[in-house]
């Protein structure tokens, strides 16, 4: 007997985010609206805040990173397929991505990202390793190429053998490498996970103040201490 075995947990890759690398969550921003917002919104997020928080001058931002005319820098990262329609076109609709990091874990997302594979019987003719049977189409096909998936046969104790996903090969080469796929890929996640917090990066920057603020106050108060000992003693 052959069948498919689907209750194997695919092994998460790990993903070297850091929200304070701005160059990266600038490359981030840009993938983000390029190849994501036309099926997902980050709506919690204002434009603006690209702005402060990446650094990224307004003129750059309205013209680069903006593409709904109607949406002006203040305006929400919303896009205008509606939940409906997302579900008419895909069975499932794209969900708001503003929180998908804190949901998920960037392991999850960087590991979702590299392991869509071809499977023709699938609607969008692509499924995935770590979400299978995702109703989401392998959208960065053009830059990572398409993978072909690899079985082994297995011999059950009951003679019967079990036909199991070995692995994914590059059947179809992309534009970029895999470092560089994986480098991108990276940049998209850093940004999300960015997106899931963006008061973090202002955290982090009243905290350094805050310890430099104790650390004179420490100063300070050692002085006093010696100084009213001083009388006495
Ligand atoms: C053509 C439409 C489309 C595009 C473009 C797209 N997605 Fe998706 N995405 C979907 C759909 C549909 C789902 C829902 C999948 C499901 O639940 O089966 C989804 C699900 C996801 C999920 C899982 C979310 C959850 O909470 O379950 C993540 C993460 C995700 N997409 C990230 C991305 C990223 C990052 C990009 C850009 C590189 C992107 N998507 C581009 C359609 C799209």
């Amino acid at each position: 007997m052959l069948c498919w075995a689907t209750d194997d947990k695919a092994p998460l890759m790990h993903a070297e985010v850091s929200v304070t690398d701005r160059a990266s969550l600038q490359r981030g921003a840009h993938l983000f609206v390029n190849y994501c917002m036309g099926c997902h919104s980050a709506k919690y997020v204002r434009y603006e805040r690209l702005v402060k928080d990446l650094g990224i001058p307004r003129e750059v931002l309205l013209s680069n990173l903006v593409f709904d005319p109607a949406h002006k820098v203040s305006s929400t990262m919303s896009i205008a397929m509606s939940q409906a329609d997302g579900k008419r076109y895909f069975s499932t609709a794209p969900p708001d991505l503003s929180l998908a990091a804190r949901a998920h874990g960037p392991d999850w997302i960087y590991s979702f990202l590299h392991s869509f594979y071809a499977s023709p019987s699938r609607p969008t003719g692509a499924d995935n390793l770590v979400f299978p049977g995702t109703a989401m189409p392998h959208v960065l096909w053009q830059l990572q190429g398409i993978q072909r998936p690899v079985y082994r046969t297995e011999q059950r104790q009951d003679g019967s053998e079990l036909r199991v996903l070995d692995r994914l090969e590059m059947a179809v080469p992309g534009s970029l490498s895999a470092d560089e796929y994986s480098r991108t890929i990276l940049d998209v996640v850093n940004f999300l996970v960015y997106l899931s917090e963006p008061v973090r990066l202002q955290r982090e920057r009243v905290g350094i103040w805050v310890i430099l603020y104790l650390l004179v106050l420490a100063v300070i108060v050692w002085f006093l201490k010696k100084e009213y000992w001083r009388d006495v003693h």
